[in-house]
Formats: C-alpha cells, sequence, structure tokens
C-alpha cells in the first residue's frame, strides 16, 4: 500500500538534462512512493499506487491510433516521434512495476525491444535502480506473454532474457522445448483465449501486484472486457496519423463498449511538455449487475 502524503516541493537535477514535465492537474490525496529526487524533478511531482494496481500505457496519435499497422514494426516510436519526455514516463513506469504485461503481438511487433526501464531511458538507469530498491522490487519487472497460440519469436532478446510466458494448453505444446531456458510456461486455460482474471491470480501468486501493461490494443480489449484494468496512462502525440483502408487500431480492438457498455474514466493527472500530453485515467468500476456505468 502506498503512502498518502501532501503534495511537497522537489528537488534534485533531473537524470541526463531530461527536462521536467509540466504538472497540470493532479487530484489530491495521490499514493506517492516517494520518487528519488531527480525522477520527481523531471516527472513534476510524486507518484505512486495503491496496491495491488493494473495500469496501462499507450502513446496515441491526436486522431488516436496506436499502431500504424503490420507492415510498420514498432510503430509506438513513429506516433511518440521517440520523444525523450514520453520514453522517460515509459520508463518510470515501468520501473514500479513488478511485472510487464503484454500481448503476444506486441511482441511480434517489435522485434528488438526490452520491456525494462533502462532499455527505454538509459540516463535515468540510476534513479529507477534506487527507485526500484526503496520499493523492495526485484532489479527488474519480470515480462509477462500472453499467447494463446505459442506462436512467439523464440530468438527475441526480451525472451531470451527471460519471461514469463502465458498460454493456453495447446499454445503450451506448441512452445514446448523451444522457449530459452530463461522463460517460464504458465498454462492458465483452454480455448481460444485466456481469462485474464487467472493470469492476474497467478501473478499475485508470485507477488506481483503492480501490474503495468503496455497492451497492445487486442489484451486491453481482454482486461478491459473483464474489468481488470484500474489506470490509463495516456501519451498523446501532437501528431495526425491518419487511416486509409488498413487496420490502424485505437487504444482498445477486439471489444465494442460505447453506447451499451460505456467504460468512463476519471482524470487522475495531466501534465504537459511541449505539444505533449501525459493524462493519466482511473477506470470507474462497472455497476456488477449491468457493467453499466453513470456518465460523469
Ligand atoms: N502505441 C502504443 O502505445 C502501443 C502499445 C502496445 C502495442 N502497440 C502496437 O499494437 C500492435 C499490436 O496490436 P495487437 O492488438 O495485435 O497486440 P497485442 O494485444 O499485444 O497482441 C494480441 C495477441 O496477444 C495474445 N493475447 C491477447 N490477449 C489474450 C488472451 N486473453 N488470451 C490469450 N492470448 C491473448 C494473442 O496472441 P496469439 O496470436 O499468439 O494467440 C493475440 O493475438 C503493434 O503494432 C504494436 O506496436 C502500440
Amino acid at each position: 500500500m502506498a503512502e498518502h502524503t501532501p503534495t511537497h516541493p522537489v528537488g534534485g537535477t533531473p537524470p541526463g538534462f531530461l527536462e521536467p514535465l509540466e504538472l497540470l492537474y493532479e487530484e489530491a490525496g495521490q499514493p506517492r512512493f516517494r520518487l528519488p529526487p531527480a525522477l520527481a524533478t523531471a516527472y513534476g511531482g510524486d507518484l505512486g499506487f495503491t496496491l495491488p494496481c493494473v495500469y496501462a500505457n499507450f502513446v496515441a496519435s491526436i486522431d488516436g491510433v496506436v499502431a500504424l499497422g503490420p507492415e510498420y514494426p514498432s510503430s509506438g516510436s513513429a506516433i511518440s516521434g521517440r520523444k525523450s519526455a514520453d520514453r522517460f514516463v515509459m520508463g518510470l513506469l515501468r520501473a514500479c512495476a513488478d511485472a510487464v504485461l503484454i500481448g503476444a503481438g506486441t511482441l511480434r511487433a517489435t522485434p528488438r525491444h526490452r520491456w525494462t526501464p533502462d532499455h527505454v531511458c538509459p540516463q535515468a538507469a540510476p534513479d529507477f535502480a534506487e527507485l526500484r530498491r526503496s520499493l523492495r522490487r526485484a532489479a527488474e519487472p519480470e515480462l509477462v506473454v500472453v499467447t494463446a497460440s505459442g506462436d512467439v519469436p523464440t530468438e527475441h532478446p526480451a525472451l531470451q532474457s527471460g519471461a514469463l510466458v502465458a498460454s493456453t494448453v495447446d499454445g503450451a505444446r506448441r512452445l514446448d522445448g523451444r522457449l530459452p531456458a530463461a522463460c517460464t510456461v504458465l498454462t492458465a486455460g483452454e480455448g481460444s483465449a485466456l481469462r485474464m482474471a487467472d493470469v492476474l491470480a497467478a501473478l499475485h501468486a508470485h507477488g506481483h501486484t503492480a501490474v503495468l501493461t503496455e497492451g497492445g490494443p487486442r489484451l486491453i480489449g481482454h482486461l478491459l472486457g473483464e474489468g481488470l484494468l484500474d489506470e490509463l496512462f495516456l501519451t498523446t502525440s501532437p501528431v495526425l496519423a491518419g487511416r486509409t483502408d488498413t487496420s490502424r487500431p485505437g487504444l482498445i480492438a477486439g471489444l465494442a463498449l460505447l453506447p451499451n457498455r460505456p467504460a468512463w474514466t476519471d482524470l487522475i493527472s495531466a501534465r504537459r511538455q511541449d505539444s505533449y500530453l501525459f493524462l493519466r485515467y482511473r477506470l470507474r468500476t462497472p455497476h456488477a449487475h449491468d457493467g453499466l456505468q453513470a456518465a460523469p
């Protein structure tokens, strides 16, 4: 459980000459992890979570595109323009997490990525390490990959350095003997999709209570469909992506919410750097009887 303390002025030099984010709004009474001063300066204040928590982090264009389509690998970087402030926030959110949860589509689309704080913001590595020590987290968050098919690129550097691969019985059979020795397979159900509640229960049993998901859109659809997402961090990148007839999904794929199942949110905080917005939302809990939420 995070401590609740009043906001206080932050000190410290931001790592690697990162320009601090400007805090535009923050709801009172937020949990605070007491970030190392350099991180608090760069983030424009403290950050924390009430645990257990499942929080997502995405970057989207102004017109709501999060992926440019299968022919463009690593499209998140294209959408963010590799903005250093976005990479810092990505690193900071990873540094707070016990586990980073992704779908196999994101793994396949991002061939050289590693889902660690240092990979996206190496200049803050010592400060991320200090934060993880203070939170009594392992040196790095555990990568968790969800796949029904078991069709994952076993040569991927993120798998080579060790991950938990959650799959169905059929998928686990397909993975048998193919994964690097550093990986563990979690068999969490039959059929074409795993119940994400089962996956999260297994993660909690491993002691993982701060779970960051970096998507992609289909995994977010499954998490929202089961009412399991607590918070969303969304970077709005000041770019228009556009669409022709190719698939360019928004944040959620495979699940329709409006008009019958609206997922209303509350804004927790808003930060800015240049023309980028860094928004943090809390998902409201649906009414148990019908999955509907009251409008704001
Ligand atoms: N802008 C951003 O911030 C951002 C963030 C993340 C990803 N992306 C982009 O999104 C694109 C990928 O989109 P996507 O929707 O395909 O990604 P995804 O959600 O990461 O992957 C979908 C795949 O994950 C597995 N999966 C998801 N939920 C599952 C469940 N409940 N049970 C079993 N398996 C499950 C399935 O794998 P199998 O097919 O193996 O069964 C499914 O086909 C990429 O272009 C990526 O770059 C953008």
